[in-house]
């Protein structure tokens, strides 16, 4: 592998994972397609920009042309790039099929008649809520419960026919929670972290029990890394952190590393559709070489440490009109 084309560079996860893939592969050339929308944020990768083993092209991977552009020269692709929210896709927004499912449906298109090794990046909630004590395997049924886990699920169904229909090289990783420096701070722990430093309150969503496994990024990123060179073609990869955590308690140790106002933590109106459990079952993962190295008490730490330490990064996102405006529409009638 000479030339990867990641999308979504300009992201959470995927700046993390540009940087890795430089990191980690000494004679890999990254091109990163990203279509700046709100979450992409080009200062999430300005370090690379002298790089001469990184390439960025600014563009749509529901686009023929875009992809085409990017991905010349590319061996593989991993498709990162996604809208990412779930609160924005219960609002309705038609790009969250336009991207995750389109889009999605492009970038196998150009793998496959290029014969390239391909990767999807997906979630642990497509599975939607699994009562204790299961944890999802990687063959249970999808039952996504929001819009963007739908639009998730019918990308991984596509990528799955490809593999069957057309023996395309392709794996999908199925991601838990994830966290970390650089998270658009519309996610909890971001925001939370974020407006507990501004003294601002903590909205949490209904009793605040739904469960999740927080994975810390770079722990994310080696999984997609592993995957991408040594999964096997069809194959579905779970990566989670096999700690559940309840948001409530997320929320509790924020205030304690922040030293915010307990009394600042106030429950709001619950998302509607919103997933008690989410909990996966790593062992194929496990099976191929990979481990979590960061746990949540440390990885955490360090997350609000470099919200401390970035606050120009968030304060120019938070104090824009398109974060004031999504606010409003968001957390305007939930209290
Ligand atoms: N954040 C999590 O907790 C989590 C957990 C599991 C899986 N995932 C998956 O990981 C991926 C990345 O998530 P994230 O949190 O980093 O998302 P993000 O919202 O931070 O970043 C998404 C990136 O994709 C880009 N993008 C959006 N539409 C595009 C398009 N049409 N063409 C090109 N680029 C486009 C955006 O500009 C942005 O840079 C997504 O596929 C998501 O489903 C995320």
């Amino acid at each position: 592998m000479k030339r990867v084309l990641v999308s979504g560079g300009c992201g959470f996860i995927g700046s993390h994972l540009v940087r890795r893939l430089l990191r980690e592969h000494s004679d890999l050339h990254v091109v990163n397609i990203d279509l700046l929308t709100y979450a992409g944020r080009p200062e999430n990768v300005a370090d690379l920009a002298d790089n001469p083993r990184y390439t960025f092209v600014h563009g749509d991977i529901a686009s023929v042309e875009d992809v085409a552009r990017a991905a010349e020269g590319c061996d593989g692709i991993i498709n990162v790039a996604a809208e990412s929210h779930v609160d924005r896709s219960i609002m309705g927004g038609d790009e969250f099929v336009t991207t995750n499912v389109f889009g999605t449906k492009r970038l196998l298109d150009y793998a496959r008649t290029h014969e390239l090794r391909y990767l999807q990046v997906s979630t642990d909630e497509v599975y939607g809520d699994v009562d204790p004590p299961h944890r999802s395997l990687e063959g249970d049924p999808l039952h996504g419960s929001s819009p963007y886990a739908a639009s998730k699920a019918a990308g991984d169904l596509l990528v799955l026919s490809y593999a069957r229909t057309f023996g395309l090289n392709a794996s999908i990783t199925r991601g838990s929670n994830t966290y970390g420096p650089y998270q658009f701070p519309e996610k909890l722990i971001p925001l939370f972290t974020t407006n507990a430093f501004d003294g601002k309150d903590l909205p949490l969503y209904g009793d605040g029990m739904q469960v999740r496994e927080m994975l810390f990024v770079e722990d994310h990123c080696s999984a997609i890394d592993l995957v991408f060179f040594s999964g096997v073609a069809g194959e579905v990869y779970n990566v989670g952190a096999e700690h559940e955590v309840p948001n409530i308690e997320t929320a509790h140790k924020i205030i304690e590393l922040t030293g915010a106002d307990p009394a600042t933590l106030k429950r709001v109106a619950d998302r509607p559709g919103h997933d008690r459990r989410y909990a996966l079952d790593c062992s194929k993962l496990r099976g191929i070489g990979w481990d979590r190295t960061t746990d949540f008490d440390t990885g955490l730490a360090l997350t609000v440490d470099w919200f401390r330490d970035n606050r120009p990064w968030w304060e120019a996102i938070k104090n824009g009109e398109a974060f004031a405006d999504y606010s409003a529409k968001n957390y305007g009638t939930r209290s």
